[in-house]
């Protein structure tokens, strides 16, 4: 949502720009622009579209300009429509200040009021707009830029990341960062700035995370930083590990059905992964010191001895773990429906309690601090400004909080108490895949290590649990290469030409519908409603008719399986389109079904994890015979950064 990327140094800014941009385009955009202070002239050149990086890289490059200093956004539209005109950079009146921004100027209203009533003309409906202007005639009043920042960011409330250029200062550029992620990557004789790592990580792997109420000076030599009080802050330079960084294709037609592909490999890095780290033979470092002993400690796996380190990463004394009451877990989207699933392996796992919440609603619900708990914040991303915004407000009463997350640079691990980093590798396509994926196997291997270190199982059944993960990885995979050519050569254009479906599951399998339904939704544009199998005699039974599928999700637990077949039937009693993902030897089900996909047995628990490649697959393979945007699906973003 919205990227930001920008270039001061020896080189020329217009191809790094550009390239960053088409990086960062994942998170979801509807309009892109380049700015710089063009090296013929000395004056600000710019380009901006509504649309694709490609039709920006198109007319940049018609248009012939470049410099050494130069800005480059994607705006994701919040405040006015996706047009030229709203798209970034944003001028100041006289055209000596450019800016982008990334999140919401909250007082932009008022701003904007007293700069028309100071003579200031404006060109877009957005937000941003009036950061320009400011700081225009901030930079008039004020001797040095960072009085003029100091005196910016006192009067713009809101959270955002902000990139300025300034004609008068053509070496310079100014980061802003307030509750927005920014980064600075750190070259010889030349700076990067952007909002994810991703955009320079070809270019260097020393990186500033600009902290939290802080703005840097950047010229092609020097980093200055100060917090929003102006005091000096010191620029700790971190090598980040760019394993992660390909982001290529690979001869796949989308990221999406790559993702899909990759998720028992990422499954299986994940365990390893959780192994290493919670193996007697690593000291825990951070996890971007580059000399970690990964490799020496893989060879020891079998011969494992689980280390009470682990809890030390996730930030939890061992009395904390002793005393634990109540396990809280808060995220949004995809990431909230893998919660919904893991309460479902810690209360039946560890015995304890867990209460799922919503981040969105979780903020603005009365909070009842206690001790004896601990919050788990899940996302992808490491960045939903929702789910930030829960995890500020937790922090804010010093109670124990942990991310899980695909990414260690994002800002949920640097705030949170401790992190458990998934290995799922980047996730490009808007739709989760394998971040889902990895989040149902780390959670499950985590609800086993809490239970291993309550006494709650054996040695023996922690390794047993870490090999169940691991073999229905497999069949998550191997289930998808058994019906492939049937959805791809007929069920996918069967079912492309309904126009509304209804996702049925039971216990652990309703919130993997509810997953289900959100993706068909989200790539598709199909309508799709989820309900819990049981609730469907108490109303949506009404819905049932021949031009409603309903796709239903099975269990392995004997006594759920039983009363999804008597729903089963109360669907055919109504004539009704049944398609089910059921288990080998779920002879009731498959029989009464129209269509059914039959999956080899896993630990019940796992069931959703084992259904989770081919649920994925059937209906990407419905979206692409629609002809839809599968990776960038309409109106969306990768990492919602705007509450
Ligand atoms: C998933 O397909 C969605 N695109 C979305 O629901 C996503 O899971 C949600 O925005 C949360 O993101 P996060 O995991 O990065 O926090």
């Amino acid at each position: 949502m919205c990227g930001i990327v920008a270039y001061v140094g020896k080189g020329h800014c217009k191809d790094f720009i550009l390239e960053g941009l088409t990086r960062l385009e994942y998170r979801g955009y509807d309009s892109a622009g380049f700015a710089c202070i063009n090296s013929e002239h000395k004056r600000f050149s710019y380009v901006k579209t509504v649309g694709l990086v490609s039709a920006l890289k198109e007319s940049v490059n018609k248009a012939l300009i470049d410099g050494h200093v130069g800005i480059g956004h994607t705006r994701w539209a919040t405040h006015g429509i996706a047009n030229q005109e709203n798209a970034h950079p944003h001028f100041n009146c006289s055209k000596s200040v450019s800016i982008v921004h990334n999140g919401i100027i909250e007082s932009h209203e008022e701003l904007r009021e007293k700069l028309i009533n100071s003579g200031h003309d404006f060109y877009s409906t957005t937000d941003t707009e009036v950061i320009a202007h400011l700081f225009g005639s901030l930079l008039k009043i004020h001797h040095t830029l960072k009085n003029a920042v100091l005196d910016l960011v006192s009067q713009a409330a809101g959270a955002y990341a902000l990139a300025l250029l300034m004609e008068d200062y053509p070496d310079q550029l100014i980061a802003v960062r307030r509750r927005s992620p920014l980064v600075i990557g750190i070259g010889e004789g030349e700076n990067f700035i952007a909002s994810d790592v991703l955009a320079f990580w070809d270019k260097t792997n020393k990186v500033f995370f600009i902290p939290d109420n802080s703005f840097a000076i950047i010229n092609k030599d020097s980093v200055q930083c100060y917090d929003f009080a102006g005091n000096s802050v010191p620029i700790k330079i971190q090598d980040v590990d760019f394993k992660f960084a390909n982001t290529d294709k690979q001869g796949f037609e989308h990221y999406m059905l790559k993702e899909i592909y990759e998720q028992k490999k990422a499954i299986d890095n994940t365990i390893s992964f959780c192994r290493f780290i919670g193996s007697k033979d690593v000291c825990l470092k951070h996890i971007f010191d580059p000399n970690n002993k990964r490799k020496e400690c893989k060879s020891n796996i079998d011969s494992i001895e689980y280390s009470e380190e682990i809890w030390q990463q996730l930030g939890l004394e061992i009395e904390q773990l002793k005393n634990l009451k109540q396990i809280n877990l808060i995220a949004a989207g995809t990431s909230w429906h893998a919660c919904r699933i893991i309460q479902f392996f810690i209360e039946t796992i560890c015995k304890i309690p867990v209460h799922v919440f919503l981040s969105s609603e979780f903020r603005y619900m009365p909070f009842f601090p206690k001790v004896d708990t601990v919050f788990i914040f899940i996302s992808q991303s490491g960045e939903t400004a929702d789910t930030l915004e829960a995890l500020r407000l937790v922090n804010s009463y010093n109670l124990p909080t942990i991310v899980v997350t695909n990414v260690v640079s994002s800002t949920m691990v640097r705030e949170a108490g401790g992190f458990l980093p998934m290995q799922a590798g980047p996730e490009i396509s808007v739709a989760s895949t394998k971040a889902f994926s990895c989040q149902i196997s780390i959670l499950y291997w985590l609800a086993h290590r809490i239970a291993l270190f309550r006494g709650l199982i054996s040695l023996d059944q922690m390794r047993v649990a870490e090999d169940d993960l691991l073999v229905t990885a497999e069949v998550l995979e191997s289930s998808i290469e058994t019906y492939k050519w049937e959805i791809s050569q007929t069920l996918a254009k069967f079912y492309a030409k309904f126009e509304r479906f209804i996702f049925l599951g039971r216990h652990i399998s309703y919130p993997f519908a509810m997953e289900a339904a959100l993706k068909l939704k989200e790539i598709s544009y199909i309508f799709a409603q989820c309900y819990p199998a049981g609730e469907l005699k108490h109303g949506p039974i009404a819905l049932i008719d021949k031009r409603t599928p309903i796709i239903m999700f099975s269990v392995l637990d004997d006594l759920i399986y039983q009363k999804l077949v008597a729903n089963a039937q109360e669907v055919k009693a109504r004539n009704g389109h049944l398609v089910s993902f059921a288990f080998e030897g779920q002879n009731e089900l498959i029989k009464l079904s129209d269509c059914s996909f039959i999956i080899p047995r896993v630990k019940p628990l796992l069931a959703p994890l084992a259904m989770t490649g081919l649920m994925q697959f059937f209906i990407y393979q419905i979206t692409k015979e629609l002809g839809r945007p599968i990776d960038k699906p309409r109106n969306l973003a990768k990492s919602v950064t705007v509450e």
